[in-house]
């Protein structure tokens, strides 16, 4: 084994750096030099007209203080070009013209494509999951996540002593593209009366105004609805414009998506108590913005120190994850195929009252 290298590529996540420390010790403690790919597969296929913004040797000593700090030191991006063979003809030849024979790829499903296209152009690829979504069926963790439901829990909590002060119902919207882990994670943690995710297809906005209408009458009147971004997609039809006019409510506009400004809307319209205020709030960025918590930090030590020695062993086409509480390694292939892990079980306890 010559050189190795790593990238970061799809949506940064908290633990990407920590990652990236991890691998520049492993690799310096067996002398393997290690170079950085800039901005995911960008770098990759020579994007950029300066090679310092495709690619940097590191060293370990650079390294040593990014393991807390969020974002990604490597940079990331998003390359539609990569999906093409052409493209990852081109990024394989660039790895070989550096001298490379094995890259550590750190990031989603999406990536872990681009990891295994790769593979198949003779570079030995291993991927180490870095996604706050949650989204890999084959792992317990992926760097990022746990990191991201800490930031909509301070959120949640914060929104909830402010909601009871004012008796007042929330709606929070987290990340997670299609993925519902974030919001159900976090309500689960925090007590939440309503998750919303987008695993339930065809929800039903009825539904949820009438389970709010009745905590409400309950004496509930802060109750907190956690809709995951995703859960626009499948929401039951509803035209909440035509809706919201027929009500004659303000603020809507022919064309404008379901958000949670929206969603709050039409459960402001429909809530028994005319007294009831319901606010949204968007938790957005912030939660990939963070620094990565304890759990997300050890997970990515573990997770860069197996990614060198597999690459050591000249092992290729694997991910790693964490199974039954234990840093593993499988096929990429399969890891791709594994089912989604959502917890219907817990989703129904949280919606249970
Ligand atoms: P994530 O890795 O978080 O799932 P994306 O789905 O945006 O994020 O994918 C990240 C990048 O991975 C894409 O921008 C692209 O460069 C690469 N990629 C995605 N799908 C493929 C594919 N089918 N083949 C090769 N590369 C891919
Ligand atoms: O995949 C991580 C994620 O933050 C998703 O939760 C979200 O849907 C998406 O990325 C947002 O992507 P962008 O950074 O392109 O807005």
């Amino acid at each position: 084994m010559s050189r190795i290298a790593v990238l970061t590529s799809g949506g940064d996540s908290p633990g990407m750096n920590a990652a990236v420390m991890s691998i520049a010790r492993s690799a310096a403690l067996l002398d393997m030099p290690l170079i950085g790919i800039k901005r995911g597969f960008n770098g990759l296929i020579g994007k950029y007209p300066k090679p310092e913004d495709n690619f940097v040797e590191l060293s370990m000593d650079q390294l040593l203080d990014i393991a807390d700090l969020p974002g990604t030191y490597l940079r990331t991006a998003r390359c539609v070009e990569f999906k093409e063979l052409e493209y990852q003809q081109k990024g394989a030849q660039f790895l070989r013209e550096l001298d490379v024979t094995g890259l550590v790829v750190i990031g989603g499903d999406g990536s872990f494509q681009g990891a295994q296209a790769l593979a198949n152009q003779g570079i030995a690829c291993i991927g180490i999951p870095g996604t706050i979504d949650n989204d890999l069926g084959y792992t317990e963790m992926s760097l990022g996540f746990d990191s991201a439901v800490n930031v909509c829990v301070d959120a949640i909590r914060a929104i909830r002593a402010t909601s009871r002060s004012h008796d007042r119902p929330h709606v929070v919207e987290v990340m997670g593209r299609n993925c519902g882990d974030i919001a159900l994670t976090a309500a689960q943690s925090t007590g939440c009366e309503i998750v919303v995710v987008p695993e339930v297809k065809g929800w039903d906005i009825e539904d949820v105004a009438r389970r709010l209408n009745s905590l409400f009458d309950r004496g509930n009147t802060r109750a907190t609805v956690v809709v995951a971004e995703g859960a626009w997609r499948t929401m039951g039809e509803f035209d909440f414009h035509t809706y919201l006019e027929s009500q004659g409510a303000k603020g809507s506009f022919p064309g404008q998506r379901m958000d949670a400004v929206n969603f709050a809307r039409v459960l402001q319209a429909k809530v028994n108590n005319p007294e009831v205020q319901v606010r949204a709030t968007v938790v957005g960025y912030t939660q990939r913005g963070t620094a990565p918590t304890a759990r997300d930090g050890a997970f990515a030590f573990e997770a860069g120190a197996m990614a060198v020695n597999l690459l050591k062993h000249s092992i290729s086409n694997q991910v790693i994850g964490v199974r039954n509480g234990r840093t593993f390694h499988m096929p990429i292939d399969t890891a791709l195929k594994s089912k989604s892990h959502f917890n219907r079980r817990m989703f129904n306890m949280v919606n249970a009252l």
